[in-house]
């Protein structure tokens, strides 16, 4: 398999564990084993007597059964396959179910392996751009305009990396509509559900509401549990579902055990890890808020609606900033502050975007670093 290599996962390799201030991470402040055992009395004794043999292929029954009863309304513990972080899911799931040649829409800009391993397999891939006009948003007409009579799947991602664009409950309905019209496959990245910052706006999972729908979910963005390396995917078709696993077999095998041990505990109390992580991420964001207007010289911002990221434009005529690579690599070297610049990934001029994550406690004092440099470049 010759695949790509992902833009943005490089970067991150290149700069993540050497800078000190990250200002563009996707995923929530993490946890420490201690606090997560805690949330659970005798769950620290029973850790350490946890065996350390091979699990369920499928993933743990608890794990699986708290997944369904608590993010779910109409998926069973038999609909959820466990995987090694949202990656894995999304690896085999396009592996599973295309075929070179193949025709699927891609909602654009995308986290890469929403559309590289499809262009890796041979298939077409038709990129749904997302506008930015005035904030992000998303056009049906053009989805419509996109299918063809050949289409087979269509991907999304809600709330959305990187822009933190989320639909409408009627414009999602909308969407499932759409699919459902044409009978395309329907891959919905959801991993950064539960993230919505007024919870009315939460999506149902689009597993529970379209037959020909998978839903992605995974502990490391919303409950800041990236080093678990859990994610599921939640999947109805029985066909699907065996390939599914047949696949898993070449890929893990089966899950990490302590990792699903500390999931099943995290996922019990989720109120608790999601109360402290969209605290953060709301304050962060009226800090952030301020932040734009103040520099609406150097930035157009694009407040998110859902989510720990945001894609804001450069300001035309600003100076110091003529590509957003060359200014996050400066950056790195001036200040030892991480942004991500917009060509990592697939969107309409990449250079001109900047992603920011905010969904970590020293965001503030990360972002006076910015605030230096930016008053040195005038
Ligand atoms: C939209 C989206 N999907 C999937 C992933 C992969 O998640 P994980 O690292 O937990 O496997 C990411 C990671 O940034 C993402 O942003």
């Amino acid at each position: 398999m010759n695949i790509k290599p992902s833009k943005l996962e490089r970067y991150f390799d290149k700069y993540e564990f050497k800078t000190p201030y990250l200002l563009s991470s996707s995923d929530c402040e993490s946890f420490t084993i201690s606090e997560i055992l805690q949330l659970e009395e005798s769950s620290e004794a029973a850790f350490k007597q946890f065996r350390l043999g091979y699990t369920e292929a499928q993933g743990n029954p608890e794990l699986r059964e708290t997944i369904a009863a608590t993010l779910y309304t109409d998926s069973k513990p038999e609909d959820v396959i466990v995987c090694a972080g949202a990656e894995e899911a999304i690896f085999i799931y396009m592996n599973i179910l295309l075929k070179p040649g193949d025709h699927i829409i891609v909602q654009s800009p995308a986290y890469q392996s929403l559309y590289e391993i499809a262009n890796t397999l041979g298939c077409k891939v038709n990129e749904w751009h997302m506008i930015d006009d005035e904030g992000w948003h998303i056009d049906l007409d053009t989805l419509v305009a996109a299918i063809t009579p050949e289409t087979k799947a269509l991907v999304v991602n809600f709330p959305h990396n990187p822009t933190g664009f989320h639909p409408s409950q009627e414009m999602f309905k909308q969407i499932i509509d759409i699919a459902r019209d044409h009978n395309l496959y329907l891959f919905c990245d959801e991993v950064y559900r539960c993230l919505e910052y007024d919870p009315g706006d939460r999506l149902p999972a689009a597993s529970d509401i379209y037959n020909k729908a998978v839903s992605l979910g995974v502990m490391s963005k919303a409950y800041g549990l990236a080093g678990l390396r859990i994610g599921w995917l939640v999947i109805k078709d029985k066909q699907l579902k065996e390939a599914f696993c047949a696949f898993k077999d070449y890929t893990t095998i089966c899950s990490s055990g302590p990792s699903e041990f500390l999931a099943t505990i995290a996922l019990k109390h989720q109120e608790v890890l999601l109360n402290r992580n969209l605290g953060i991420i709301k304050h962060n964001l009226e800090i952030l808020n301020t932040f734009f207007t103040m520099y609406s010289a150097h930035f157009t911002w694009n407040p998110p609606i859902a989510g720990p990221i945001a894609f804001p434009r450069v300001a035309k005529g600003s100076k110091g900033m003529k590509d957003t690579e060359s200014f996050c690599l400066d950056l790195i070297d001036k200040t030892g502050v991480l942004l991500l610049p917009g060509n990592t990934f697939n969107c309409k001029n990449a250079n001109q975007y900047i992603r920011f994550g905010f969904g970590r406690k020293n965001m503030p004092e990360v972002l006076t670093h910015l605030e230096e440099y930016l008053e040195n470049i005038g």
